[in-house]
């Protein structure tokens, strides 16, 4: 085979790079180099949706959107991509786009390159077209003059009419391609890792890049290399246990949903609600807790779990509690050269609910303001086990185990009650500009509430719309 490494192929076609910054986005790539300016920059940082493109699933055949502002170049190369461009022109129009025309589903149109990829990942897919599929198709586009009843309609109105795209070809083999002045490194399993640890010193892990790649420049001059973990095939792997589920480190968000749908449908409504399609399809589970933020969604819900973390490094392997591996705001325990390799997530007892709740501004596509996890069981109207875990109220995710202790023994409502009166004691949260502290304790107390009458009702209730 030809040499490929320099190649990306877009819309079917090989395109080589050449002479690009290490640090180019694909969309830059695509808008500035090749003048495929159907894809649209609106916010360039993960919002708006109006930079999708498909991307093939590691030459699986199948395909995802992405938001192609938030990947670098040195990702995506031997990948395959479709852009706008490649779905449809002015003379042979793709059936979506005939749908958009006929519904008015499309004013300015700055946005509508972004919602028709949306729209046509969900119509490739087996999913049903539903309203609620829908629904989370679009989520991570905006629109700010057409309003989105036309759109939903234009997509229902071709959903009988799929279309396959066939844009499988692609080469996922390269292991290495140099950018500009930095080196993308790719192992494709842990022995090749651990080679790179052992030879290189400095250098950068780079995962789905939804958080990393919103710096610029990604490295500084010093660190020259990165590591892409996306192709270590022990981190892409899910196993299904009888007590638990392990999540290899670079399971995405959405393959995290889909594996824990009938399982741990407890999680559904807060995966769901993890950024857009886009951002799902491309960050991953050991990324979100490496970032060690205090409003990241996953780690309050493997708090309550009691979750085990396998870390892998130049120094082998070994285990550590989830409780013990957040330090600080946006700090953990990690090693420079160690890496969340799976993460172990048992079911919780049968005689046990779990309820995970995300308040956030918006509904779809927003991170936390707070969030609270709670594994609880209960026998005759008292608290006979509880585990309880916050976010955005402390610089960590923090487990509440002073407050737990306290509310074990009493009746619900007591408990309850009790969390509601003296939650300063336990919770002092800052305020910043998602929230204030007034509004993040008056937030989690609401929860409380929430939670008191699911309990009280013998509910499931999973919703945070509910009620
Ligand atoms: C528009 C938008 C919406 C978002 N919405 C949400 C949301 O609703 N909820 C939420 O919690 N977050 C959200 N995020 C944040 C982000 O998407 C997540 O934190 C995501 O899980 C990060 O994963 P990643 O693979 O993209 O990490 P990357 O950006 O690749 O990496 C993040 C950091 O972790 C390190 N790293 C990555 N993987 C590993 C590993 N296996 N071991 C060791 N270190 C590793 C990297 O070196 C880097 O320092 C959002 C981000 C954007 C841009
Ligand atoms: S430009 Fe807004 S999501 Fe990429
Ligand atoms: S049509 Fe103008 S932003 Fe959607």
């Amino acid at each position: 085979m030809a040499d490929l490494k320099n190649t990306i192929f877009v819309n079917s076609k090989k395109v080589e790079v050449n002479n690009v910054h290490h640090d180019i986005t694909l969309l830059d790539w695509l808008r500035n180099h090749h003048r495929m300016t159907g894809t649209k920059e609106g916010c360039a940082e993960g919002d708006c949706g109006a930079c999708s493109v498909i991307i093939d699933e590691n030459g699986s055949g199948s395909s995802r959107p992405i938001n192609s502002c938030l990947i670098r170049l040195g990702q995506v190369m031997g990948r395959s991509v479709t852009t706008i461009e490649g779905v449809g022109c002015v003379k042979n129009p793709h059936p979506l786009q005939i749908a958009f025309t006929n519904e008015h589903a499309s004013q300015c149109g700055y946005c509508t390159p972004g919602f028709i990829m949306s729209g046509i990942s969900l119509l490739n897919s087996n999913k049903k077209i539903t309203d609620e599929t829908i629904n989370d198709a679009i989520s991570g586009n905006l629109c700010r003059c057409t309003g989105y009843s036309p759109i939903i309609k234009a997509i229902k109105s071709v959903a009988k009419n799929r279309i396959t795209q066939n844009n499988s070809q692609s080469i996922n083999k390269i292991k290495k391609i140099t950018l500009g002045n930095v080196t993308y490194l790719k192992p494709s399993n842990l022995k090749e890792l651990k080679k790179h640890l052992d030879e290189i010193k400095s250098f950068q892990f780079l995962a789905g890049g939804t958080d990393l790649n919103l710096q610029r420049p990604i490295i500084n001059q010093k660190e020259d290399k990165i590591i892409c973990l996306g192709s270590i095939v022990e981190l892409n792997k899910i196993t299904h246990l009888k007590e638990k589920i392990v999540l290899g480190g670079g399971v995405t968000i959405e393959s995290f949903l889909e594996a824990v749908r009938l399982k741990m449908p407890e999680l559904v409504e807060i995966l769901q609600r993890f950024g857009s399609p886009q951002i799902r399809n491309q960050g991953t589970v050991g990324g979100n807790l490496c970032t060690s933020s205090p409003i990241g969604d996953i780690a309050p819900i493997l708090l309550v779990l009691n979750s085990d973390l396998n870390v892998f490094g130049r120094n082998g392997s070994k285990k550590i509690n989830i409780k013990n591996f957040f330090k600080g705001y946006r700090k953990n325990v990690l090693q420079k050269d160690e890496i969340i390799s799976s993460v172990e997530i048992p079911f919780a007892n049968k005689k046990n609910k779990i309820f995970s709740w995300k308040l956030s501004k918006r509904y779809d596509q927003d991170i936390s303001t707070v969030s609270l996890a709670i594994n609880i069981q209960t026998h005759k109207n008292i608290i006979k086990e509880l585990h309880l875990a916050a976010g955005g109220v402390a610089a960590i995710p923090k487990m509440l185990d002073n407050l737990s202790n306290q509310m074990l023994e009493k009746k619900i409502d007591d408990a309850i009650q009790f969390a509601i009166d003296n939650l300063e004691q336990y919770i002092q949260p800052i305020s910043d500009l998602r929230g204030s502290s007034h509004y993040r304790l008056e937030a989690i107390k609401g929860l409380f509430r929430r939670l008191q009458t699911c309990l009280i009702q013998n509910k499931n209730s999973l919703s945070i719309m509910d009620f």
